[in-house]
């Protein structure tokens, strides 16, 4: 039975990750795989998930079976968080909420989701997109179209060539948005943009989803949603997938939201149905402690505030080191000033495979092919140390 399996190559993001485990240099860097690091190079477990945790584990009264859609108040928590406490959309009744498995246990079953809702649905991504996107919709059958994106050459969007390409997607068509801190480019829609897209997508009856793993990390938590906020006012149906992995440092206890907004509650009704279902058939039901451990946080205004003054640290440290990493480029002759205009974990350092190859084998700095870097794993230590690798591999 298994004799025909052949070996795939590994994931570039996580084999990247095995790669720079097994090197035994001492001064290696890593800036491939999208975890937030401190000044040290650690991913410390944030202050408030630990208070969260001790009271968990002195109030926790049962291990029994949560279902398909997780706690309601998890989700209310997301609903919150993600379009704004008071928003009306939150007690409309046409919102589904599901806990999931991290982000990508959102964006899958979101998949599944709308292949039951047509057979034939085409997803259009941004060119480039974050590695995963693919094989994840793809995998549950999803037609996959891409949309220009990122320019090599301004750094930032292309927004002319992304409209005109969306012009293209049939009604009914699904367009997949980095709702912040596009993974991989760190280059985002500024709010005009955002108004212009939700446009196109009332005009042409395109379902807006959106993919927002990096709340907070960019330009604050409300800042960061106001795209996707604007969007939900705006069209009749959406679909948001969340992950609370790198805001609330929680990647290894997979935990994210899957919210399906429909135009109506009564669809909104016949889809939940449709999607616990299709939870059943995939997972059953979502693992508990993450999401309690954010539920905790969201509804205690100290743990809250706790929880935010540390987010807030770990953007204002992602933006110094942007800054920082400008001008030690500059110092060395090279105009890198478009790091500091991008937003979140992410940026293209805009070099080609083979110099990303040389700064790995000959200077132990690990970035994925694309060049892509994840700029938390920059320091203040190791920065002139980058700059002047990247000048001997540029030269
Ligand atoms: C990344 O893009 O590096 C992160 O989202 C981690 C992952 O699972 O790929």
């Amino acid at each position: 039975m298994f004799e025909h399996l052949k070996a795939l190559p590994q994931d570039p993001i996580l084999g990247l990750l095995q790669l720079f485990r097994n090197d035994p240099r001492a001064s290696k860097i890593d800036l491939g795989v999208g975890v937030y690091k401190d000044a040290q190079g650690n991913t410390p477990v944030m202050k408030a998930v630990k208070l969260a945790e001790q009271r968990l584990l002195e109030q926790e009264a049962s291990k029994s079976y949560i279902g398909p859609a997780g706690t309601a108040g998890f989700g209310r928590a997301m609903a919150g968080l993600l379009l704004g406490d008071s928003n009306p959309l939150i007690e409309s009744g046409r919102l589904t909420i599901a806990q999931t498995p991290g982000g990508c246990g959102a964006l899958r079953m979101a998949a599944e989701f709308l292949k039951l809702c047509s057979n034939d649905a085409t997803v259009w991504v941004s060119n480039p997109t974050w590695g995963n996107h693919i094989p994840l919709l793809g995998g549950a059958g999803l037609n996959i179209k891409q949309y220009s994106y990122y320019s090599k050459t301004t750094h930032g969007v292309d927004f002319d060539a992304m409209m005109s390409d969306l012009q293209a997607a049939k009604a009914g068509d699904i367009v997949l948005l980095h709702g912040c801190c596009h993974n991989p480019s760190g280059a985002d829609l500024n709010i005009e943009q955002w108004q212009a897209v939700s446009n196109l997508l009332v005009d042409k009856g395109l379902l807006p989803f959106i993919d927002i793993a990096y709340q907070g990390l960019g330009r604050g938590l409300d800042n960061d949603a106001a795209g996707l906020r604007l969007v939900a006012e705006q069209v009749p149906e959406l679909i948001i997938a969340a992950s609370c992995s790198k805001n609330f440092g929680l990647y290894r206890e997979r935990t994210g939201a899957l919210m399906v907004l429909s135009a109506t509650e009564e669809q909104a009704q016949a889809g939940g149905s449709q999607l616990f279902s299709a939870i059943r058939g995939h997972y059953s039901m979502p693992p508990s402690h993450g999401a309690a451990i954010v539920e905790t946080i969201l509804t205690d205004a100290e743990l809250r505030a706790n929880w935010q003054g540390e987010l807030d640290e770990m953007t204002q440290r992602i933006l110094g080191l942007r800054d920082q990493f400008v001008s030690e480029m500059d110092s060395q002759g090279m105009d890198f000033r478009f790091i500091a205009e991008q937003q979140g974990m992410f940026s293209f350092m805009g070099i080609s495979p083979e110099q990303v190859l040389a700064l790995r084998e000959q200077h132990g700095i690990y970035m994925l092919d694309s060049s892509r870097v994840n700029i938390a794993g920059l320091s203040s230590e190791n920065i002139p140390a980058v700059a002047q690798a990247l000048k001997t591999v540029l030269r």
